[in-house]
Formats: structure tokens, C-alpha cells, sequence
């Protein structure tokens, strides 16, 4: 798992495509303070790239009209933002109590033996990528599964293979 003090510089300019570009605008006239707008652009950014690089959120700051600072902590506080480029399918298997009693290890063995990867990896393709998050909110139907941000719930190795043969 990455350390999430680290931030990846990659040096290559980000900014919005069209669709964000109009999202953002469209947003921004919700919010008196602009500062407000910081979490939802940091969800249009990482809708468009998969991830949150310090480029993308020097661009943030410079139309939200703050600091750079800001918009670092606010995707450095909450873990569901990537600071890390992620695979195309980017899976996530919680991993606290609920979950774990309910033989999320079960789910996480079993993608590590059919994906070939464990938590905090990426597949040589590129095309998937694994990590154990913290709560996700749906204690109730444990295990819970996302998918690149979708919910699956009440999940087992029979439900998980089931999901990745829809992905291939
Ligand atoms: S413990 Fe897994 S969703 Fe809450």
C-alpha cells in the first residue's frame, strides 16, 4: 500500500476535459465560499483520470482561487480519494470488522489467485487493481465489494467471479 504522504509528480499538466469543465461551472454557482467547491472537484478529477495527482490539484486550487494546501489535505484526509494511478477496473474489498468476519479474506484470496495481485498492487496490464479500504458504510450486507465506485454487497467467491467475467 502506497504511503499517502508521498504524492506522485508527474509533471504532465492537468485539466478538466469539456464535460468536467461545464460540471464544475455549473457547481461552482451552488457554493458562496468557492473553498466549498474543493471536494467536488477533487471528485470530478478523479471521475476523469482514475486518480488525484499534485498537478491536478494545483490546477483545482487555481480555479477554486486557494491554496494548494487546502486541496492537499482535503484528498490526503479522505481515504477515498487515490493519490496513485489505479487499474482500469479498480477494486475494493473492506477489510473492517463486519466485512472481515463475513470471509472478506475469502474474496481477497481468491483475487489475489485469480488477478494475480495483492492489495495495493496493479496487474502488469494495467487493467485491474486491488486494495482493503476501511468501512464502507453497508456493515449490513457484508462483505462489501466496489467497483470503481459501485456497491456490491452481500459478496462471496461465487458473486466475485461472477462480477470479474463481466469485466472480460
Ligand atoms: S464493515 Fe464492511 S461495510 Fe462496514
Amino acid at each position: 500500500m502506497s504511503d499517502r504522504s508521498e504524492l506522485i509528480i508527474t509533471g504532465k499538466p492537468f485539466a478538466f476535459d469539456a464535460e468536467r469543465d461545464a460540471e464544475f461551472e455549473r457547481l461552482v454557482k451552488r457554493y458562496p465560499i468557492r473553498e466549498s467547491m474543493i471536494l467536488p472537484a477533487l471528485w470530478l478529477t478523479q471521475e476523469q483520470e482514475g486518480w488525484i495527482s499534485a498537478e491536478a490539484m494545483a490546477y483545482i486550487a487555481d480555479r477554486i482561487g486557494t491554496y494548494a494546501s487546502k486541496v492537499y489535505e482535503a484528498a490526503t484526509f479522505y481515504t477515498m480519494f487515490n493519490l496513485e494511478p489505479k487499474g482500469q477496473y479498480h477494486i475494493c474489498v473492506c477489510r473492517t470488522l463486519s466485512c472481515w468476519l463475513r470471509e472478506k479474506q475469502e474474496i481477497v484470496d481468491y483475487l489475489a489467485k485469480e488477478i494475480g495481485i495483492r492489495p495495493g498492487e496493479i496487474s502488469e496490464d494495467g487493467r485491474f487493481s486491488l486494495e482493503e479500504v476501511e468501512c464502507l458504510g453497508h456493515c449490513g450486507t457484508a462483505p462489501v465489494v466496489q467497483l470503481n465506485g459501485e456497491f456490491h454487497e452481500e459478496m462471496d467467491v461465487d458473486k466475485m467471479k461472477a462480477l470479474l467475467a463481466t469485466l472480460k
